[in-house]
């Protein structure tokens, strides 16, 4: 009997894991304000490409819409450490979160929704940003284990995520099944608890006028996703 109950609580949580997505509907009134809190986590060593082009236009259209203040972390920019250290491992029950990787923390639980931007290397984020995600989505914040089943943590959020790929938009949707994009979306952020919608453009190595229209279309759809109430 109390093997069946046990049963029980963990279908019950595998079933809210997978399918207990809530509708996250604007701005966190704990926030005290009604603009949405964005956290853009820029993840491209340049600032001349098709990334830093739809980064522009994401700036631009929230500037005129007036509706969600945001903040930018440049990973490049700032340099990021993405090596976990083994300090840091928590599967080996080390649990060392560095103040900066706090700080990320902190950014993240105060957001909204958080829109990443990289390109596609290899059919996956850029190292940079997977050891943002090792070092700053741990264990005890970004999601636990219950009676063996994973607890998203960081509920009533959304996030976008964008990233271009030189290969056409047909190969990576239907032969690649945006892998780049979904790794992101479904393994990490959706684990977390977060809603999440990833958003591609193909055929994108070079920033031309051809592509210029096709991101700021993109970038509409993503801010539309993200600040729908
Ligand atoms: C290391 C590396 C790996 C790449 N791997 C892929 C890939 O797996 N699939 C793909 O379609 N494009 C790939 N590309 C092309 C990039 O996705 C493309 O150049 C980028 O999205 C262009 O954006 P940007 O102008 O902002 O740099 C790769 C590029 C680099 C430098």
């Amino acid at each position: 009997m109390i093997c069946y109950k046990k049963d029980v609580a963990v279908l019950a949580q595998l079933v809210e894991h997978f399918h207990g997505k809530e509708k996250v509907s604007g701005p966190n009134p704990e926030n005290g304000s009604n603009m949405f809190k964005m956290l853009i986590i820029y993840a491209h060593p340049g600032h001349d490409g098709s990334h830093a082009y739809f980064l522009e236009q994401i700036k631009e259209i929230l500037k005129d819409k007036q509706q969600a203040n945001y903040e930018v972390i440049d990973l490049y920019a700032i340099n990021y450490n993405p090596v976990l250290q083994y300090s840091e491992l928590y599967s080996a029950g080390r649990r060392e979160v560095s103040p900066e990787n706090l700080a990320f923390q902190e950014k993240i639980k105060a957001a909204d929704c958080l829109l990443f931007i990289y390109p596609t290397w290899w059919q996956n984020m850029p190292a940079i940003l997977k050891g943002f995600m090792d070092r700053v989505f741990v264990s005890g914040f970004a999601f636990v284990y219950k009676l063996g089943v994973p607890i998203g943590l960081l509920k009533n959020k959304k996030a976008a995520v964008f990233s271009a790929t030189g290969g056409p938009r047909l190969y990576s949707r239907f032969f690649v099944k945006d892998q780049s994009v979904s790794v992101l979306t479904k393994d990490i952020l959706a684990f977390a608890g977060i809603k999440a919608r990833g958003f591609s453009v193909g055929s994108s190595s070079k920033l031309t006028e051809v592509n210029k229209p096709r991101l700021r279309k993109i970038a509409e759809k993503t801010l539309r996703y993200l600040l729908d109430k």
